[in-house]
């Protein structure tokens, strides 16, 4: 009987006025929930509400509200339920079958009816998202690697992420994106270590939910880049037993192996590092050498070499001793000789200096072709100073020093001081000498041997009777020789020698004139203030 309705009312529906009563679909629901597919009907009068579903192949009849009620039909018995008030119908526990057109006929009492139409779309739950891939491991530059992400679910959307990053496939890019209904393919062509930076995850969705897959790594062999040296540019000359050092490193996965080279020929011994210690454990360490670094990848086999530095490691300059006269030995100027020599106990000296007193030497000085020795054939007083001989390679530098003692004299004996004094003045004589080790001094008057034994003869006030002839000896104990300088003085009677003036004087008589100006100016003034009277000026 239903259908037989139903199949009327179509009838009548076929020239109605279509009006909005069903908002625009799809509505989606997910397998076993419920869906509520409203309408846009407010209080509508009607004598019957009829919701049929259309799958495509046959229309069913879901149920009807009219004057007796609600009728639902049988295969909706238990699920369907449709608002007297509001035309809108219920379904719960939803299956794929309910995929479909749903239409509402809404018929008035004069038998008028509008009809419409919604989709509804029962998608399936999302559910086992798996990322697969066509190797286990994959060659930078070579391997195009194909990662597959399968699912369960209707109506998926897949993306595909670098940790949280979506993965951009530009068209015409190496990175390629394909999907299927339950399928999305990554195809990455000649694979980049970065394309897997981080693990890749599969996000596949539908309109009412996202699943993710667990994250997926695929190893990728890179490598090695040219290896890089630190430091980049050594020294060329490196101190010997010094903590020098060469490290390689390259990136690389798996980590390099790493070979040292000298001029081409392998350096057993080395690893990242190369330290003097294996340098110099071969012969010609200190030349100046090549070394590189090689970097191999045992996965990939490809092989880098580093840029090539050279350097020779040169032994510091040590133990520098300077070869001069004995100790004991006296050296006379004059008569003696001496050779000085300066040796290194370690490391090629490729350089020596000699400084005299922090100076060049002289010029007479004689000197080795090779700087290794200094010689005086016969010493003069000048030669009196400190030595320095600086042994030097490129790496370091030593230096010696003696200080040579040459005897000599005296000599330029001479006595300063007064040779006329009046009565009662002061007697200052000194008597100097040029002579290693210093001169003793003694002192002669008129011939006679005095006890003064200084190189200063002082009498504090003359007397008559040390007019007379002062002779200073000076001796040299060490040479043996002596030598004297005569000095005669006179001694005056007081105002003999006026023209003279002392200092002292000479500064009296100022300040007295001073005094006696300053007096006569005051009483220039004084008087000019009493008496008119001419100016003195
Ligand atoms: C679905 O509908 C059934 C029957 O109408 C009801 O018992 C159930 O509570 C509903 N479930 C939800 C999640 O609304
Ligand atoms: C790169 O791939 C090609 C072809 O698969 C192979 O012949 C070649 O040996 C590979 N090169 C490297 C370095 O692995
Ligand atoms: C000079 O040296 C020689 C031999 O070294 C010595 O016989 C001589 O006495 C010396 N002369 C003087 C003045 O010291
Ligand atoms: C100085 O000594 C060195 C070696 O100690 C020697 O070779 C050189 O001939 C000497 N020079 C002179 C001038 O005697
Ligand atoms: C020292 O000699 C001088 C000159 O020959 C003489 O005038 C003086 O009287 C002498 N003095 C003494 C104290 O002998």
């Amino acid at each position: 009987m239903t259908t037989t309705i139903v199949a009327l009312l179509l009838a009548l529906s076929a020239g109605a006025v279509a009006r909005d009563i069903l908002p625009p679909g799809p509505v989606d629901a997910v397998v076993g929930k419920n869906v509520t597919l409203q309408t846009l009907l407010k209080d509508p009068e009607y004598a019957f509400i009829i919701w049929n579903f259309n799958n495509e192949r046959e229309q069913i009849p879901v149920a009807t509200v009219g004057p007796q009620g609600l009728k639902v039909n049988a295969p909706y018995e238990g699920r369907a339920s449709v608002d007297p008030k509001s035309g809108t119908l219920s379904l719960s526990a939803l299956t794929a079958a309910d995929s479909g057109d749903f239409s509402i006929n809404v018929v008035k009492a004069d038998g008028d009816t509008e009809t419409a139409e919604i989709k509804l779309r029962v998608l399936e739950p999302v559910s086992g998202v798996v990322v697969t891939a066509n190797m286990v491991e994959a060659l930078e530059h070579n391997s195009t690697l194909v990662l597959t992400c399968n699912a369960k679910g209707s109506f998926l959307n897949f993306t595909w992420l670098n940790g949280t990053e979506p993965i951009a496939t530009p068209a015409g890019g190496r990175l390629s994106v394909e999907q299927s209904e339950s399928s999305s393919r990554l195809t990455i062509a000649r694979v980049l270590r970065y394309d897997l930076s981080r693990p890749i995850i599969c996000s596949a969705a539908n309109k009412l939910e996202t699943k993710k897959s667990a994250p997926f790594s695929v190893p990728v062999y890179y490598g090695p880049d040219v290896p890089k040296l630190k430091p980049s540019e050594p020294p060329r000359f490196v101190r010997a037993g010094s903590d020098f050092n060469l490290t390689c490193t390259s990136l690389c996965n798996p980590p390099a192996a790493l070979a040292w080279y000298r001029n081409g020929t392998l350096l057993d011994g080395a690893g990242a590092t190369l330290t003097l210690k294996v340098v110099q454990g071969r012969p010609m360490w200190d030349k100046l050498n090549q070394y590189s670094c090689k970097a191999t990848n045992a996965k990939t086999k490809r092989v880098a070499t580093s840029p090539v530095v050279s350097f020779a490691v040169i032994e510091p300059v040590s133990g520098v001793k300077m070869s001069h006269p004995a100790a004991a030995a006296v050296l006379l100027a004059g008569n003696s000789s001496a050779n000085l020599s300066c040796q290194a106990a370690a490391g090629a000296v490729t350089d020596r200096t000699w400084l005299k007193d922090g100076q060049p030497l002289p010029a007479r000085v004689a000197a080795a072709p090779d700087g290794s020795w200094i010689g005086f054939t016969t010493l003069q007083r000048d030669d009196n100073g400190l030595y320095e001989c600086r042994l030097a390679n490129a790496v370091s530098s030593e230096k010696a020093a003696y200080k040579m003692v040459v005897n000599f004299g005296p000599e330029e004996v001479k006595v300063s001081g007064e040779t006329a004094v009046e009565v009662r003045d002061g007697i200052n004589l000194r008597c100097s000498a040029a002579s290693v080790p210093p001169a003793n001094f003694t002192w002669k008057f008129n011939g006679t041997l005095t006890d003064i034994k200084t190189s200063t003869y002082t009498i504090a006030e003359a007397t008559y009777k040390n007019t007379g002839t002062y002779t200073c000896q000076a001796r040299n104990t060490v040479t043996g020789k002596s030598a004297v300088y005569t000095h005669n003085l006179s001694v005056k009677e007081e105002g003999a020698l006026d023209e003279g003036l002392s200092d002292g004087a000479i500064a009296g008589i100022i300040i007295g004139v001073l005094a006696a100006l300053g007096l006569a100016i005051g009483l220039v003034i004084y008087c000019r203030q009493k008496v008119p009277v001419e100016s003195p000026y």
